[in-house]
């Protein structure tokens, strides 16, 4: 089995839905070969990083930055996983009010600095709320999920 992470802050009603369908996507009932580990960034680790084969991460945009959970997670994360997984396939979703170019800089930074591999560009679910958010977090779950279990990252 190929193990895949789900770091999701999830502070509110709809980031919950937004983790949920994450979790949704990679659990898709044609993946196989995919274990799909949820946790929330303050409860996640180097050692999760370490025995996952991709990463998917979502995060709101708190004051014109990726939320301090996160940022803590990969504080506790980077070092300790730099040198083993250089190349890891990895997602963002990124929940805005207003803007999330912030977040989406600054999280791209880190994973060069890591350097991860982008299974697709990072996703912001801007504005209000859209109903269509949660499918667009599943479908790129279930992308990132498809493509690790076909060997295509
Ligand atoms: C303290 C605080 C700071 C925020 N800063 C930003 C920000 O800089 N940019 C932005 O786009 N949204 C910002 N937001 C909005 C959050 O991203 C948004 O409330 C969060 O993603 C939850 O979305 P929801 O209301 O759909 O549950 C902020 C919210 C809070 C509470």
């Amino acid at each position: 089995m190929k193990q895949l992470l789900i770091i999701a802050h999830a502070p509110s009603p709809n980031t919950r839905q937004l983790r949920d369908a994450a979790v949704r996507g990679a659990s898709h009932p044609d993946l196989e070969q995919i274990h799909c580990t949820v946790k929330a960034p303050l409860e996640a680790g180097p050692n999760d990083v370490l025995a996952c084969d991709a990463i998917l991460l979502g995060t709101t945009e708190n004051l014109g930055y990726m939320s301090g959970a996160l940022k803590d997670f990969f504080d506790r994360s980077y070092y300790p996983v730099l040198e083993e997984k250089q190349g890891l396939p990895c997602a963002l979703y990124i929940r805005a009010g207003h803007d999330g170019t912030g977040t989406q800089r600054a999280v791209e930074s880190i994973v060069t600095g890591l350097s991860w591999r982008w299974i697709q560009p990072p996703l912001i679910l801007r504005g209000q709320w859209q109903a269509t958010f949660a499918g667009q977090v599943e479908e790129l779950s279930m992308t990132l999920a498809f493509s690790v279990e076909n060997g295509i990252v």
